[in-house]
Formats: structure tokens, sequence, C-alpha cells
């Protein structure tokens, strides 16, 4: 693991690291979220799934709008300065620190990321205000126990933090190790910190197609889960209002970006740990 906080991977390193003969989940969802850094391997699967289900880039770009409104909920109505941002993917606009330092400058936050490709791009995670933080951690969500050792390094633990793990979940097989990383990585946190969490659903005949071409393009495949599958990530822990819910449907704010006409099949929830 690395502390992008502090410094970064040599360059050629980092070069080696990045496979372009096969997608990767970052470069696949910047291109569906409409950024620019991604390879013709991401864009041709990309543009495959695009023809099978376009409601996938519903999926993508409606997800960041919800992590605006749950950091800004977060960061204004529940006092939260602290957020771990899981699989954070590719910078685009209104990063988590972006949106949390804008209403709370002191706000820091911890990135996590395991793509080569995120972490020669941490740089622009990591201009924060200067009352607040931010550091980078090339790191794997299936070691929670290194996440929380280094993120304390940046973050009270001894204080409420918003874990969040959008549309990263579905990359762990099988459902109960995804369950069982988000106890674990809860487990290391105090009471009164949050778990976030979004993921793509199974909930249209096109979105499991989409994630079977994913699959058969080579890709690490991403599993769109049963919408009680996403509830069971809360067990234990106090969902608020209005519960896991499409990510279009958790409070939505006048400017929140809209689903062009179809029901998006991405389910997100918010949830205290007491
Ligand atoms: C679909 S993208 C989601 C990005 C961002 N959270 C969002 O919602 O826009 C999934 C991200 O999870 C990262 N990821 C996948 N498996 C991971 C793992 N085992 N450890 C850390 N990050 C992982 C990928 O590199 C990618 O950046």
């Amino acid at each position: 693991m690395s502390d992008q906080g502090s410094g970064y991977a040599a360059a050629s390193e980092l070069r080696g690291r990045i496979d372009t003969t096969t997608p990767h989940s970052a470069r696949f969802w910047n291109y569906f979220v409409g950024g620019k850094d991604h390879y013709e391997v991401d864009r041709q699967v990309g543009d495959q799934i695009k023809e099978i289900f376009p409601g996938l880039v519903d999926v993508a770009r409606t997800s960041r709008s919800f992590l605006g409104r749950v950091v800004r909920h977060l960061a204004v109505e529940q006092g939260i300065r602290q957020f771990l941002d899981i699989g954070t993917g590719l910078p685009t606009g209104d990063n988590t620190h972006e949106v949390a330092q804008r209403v709370a400058p002191d706000a820091r936050i911890v990135y996590v990321d395991n793509d080569p490709l995120v972490l020669t791009h941490a740089r622009a995670l990591l201009t924060s205000t200067p009352e607040g933080a931010t550091a980078y951690l090339d790191a794997d969500l299936y070691d929670p126990a290194a996440i929380l050792k280094a993120a304390g390094s940046t973050l009270d633990l001894s204080r409420p933090v918003a874990l969040m793990i959008l549309n990263t979940l579905g990359h762990v097989d099988p459902y109960e190790r995804a369950q069982g990383l988000v106890r674990q990585l809860t487990d290391g946190l105090a009471p009164g910190s949050f778990l976030v969490v979004s993921d793509g659903t199974g909930t249209s005949p096109g979105m499991i197609a989409a994630s079977a071409a994913y699959k058969e393009s080579g890709a690490v495949p991403y599993h769109v889960r049963s919408v009680a599958e996403v509830t069971g990530l809360f067990d234990g822990l106090e969902l608020l209002e209005p519960g896991v819910v499409r990510v279009t449907e958790w409070r939505p704010e006048p400017d929140a970006v809209p689903a062009q006409g179809r029901a998006v099949d991405a389910y997100g929830g918010v949830a205290r740990k007491v």
C-alpha cells in the first residue's frame, strides 16, 4: 500500500501496472460519466454496452449526483467532517472532497482505490482546503484492516467517519464476502459514523445483460445485486429515511441529475452506526 498524501509512486512503475488490453472498472466508469480518462479497450466494451443497455449511462451519472447529495447531507445536516471513500474512481467533476469542503472547509477525506491509473491521477484528488486534508491510499478493499490502519494517519477514527463505497461492492464475489468486508470496515469506526452504499442492481433485463457483457469482456466482473442484497449490506445499522431506494429517489434536490425517462437500476442508502 502506498499513501499518496506524502509522495508519488515512480511513474515507470505505475506505467508498468496499467493494463491497456483489458477493460478496467475505473476507466470504463469514467467513459460512462463523460470523463476523458479511458483507453480504446474501455470505449469498445462501453459502446457495446451502450447499444445493449443505454440505461447504464443513467446509472453512472445519477450515481455521481447521489454522491453529491449524500455528502452535502452528511456534512451540513449530520455534522460529519471525515470521509473514507473506497473505490474512488478516476477524478471527475465534484469529487467527495470538493463537495464536502465547499460546505465544510475543515473536512478531511481519505480516498482508496487499487487501480494504477487512479493512482496516477491522485494529484487531482489532493487539492484540499488549508483547513481540511485529503489523502489517497493505493490499497485493496479486500484488506479492511490495512485500509483502517492507513486511514488513521489522516482521520481520527475515534470520531465519526462517513464510509462511502459507491458502485464498487458489485466487484466483490460472493455477496457474503462483500457483506463481511463492510462489516469489518464499520466495526473499525466510531459510533455516530455512517455507511453510504450504492450499487447497480439486476432490476431490469437490460442491466442484467449489461453485466453479462461486461464480464464477457474479460474485465473483473460486476455482479448486479438484488435490492434485498443491497439492503442487507446495512444490517445492524440504522437506515436514514427514505431507506434503500433508487439513487434518483434518495432525497432528490431540484438540480439533481435526472434519468433519461427510465427507472435507474442502482439502489443506495445511508445508515448510522449507533
Ligand atoms: C465503477 S467504479 C466507481 C467509482 C466511484 N465510486 C463512482 O461511484 O463513481 C469502481 C471503482 O472501484 C475500484 N475497485 C474495484 N475493486 C477494488 C478493490 N478490490 N479495491 C479497491 N478499489 C477497487 C475500481 O478501480 C474503480 O475505481
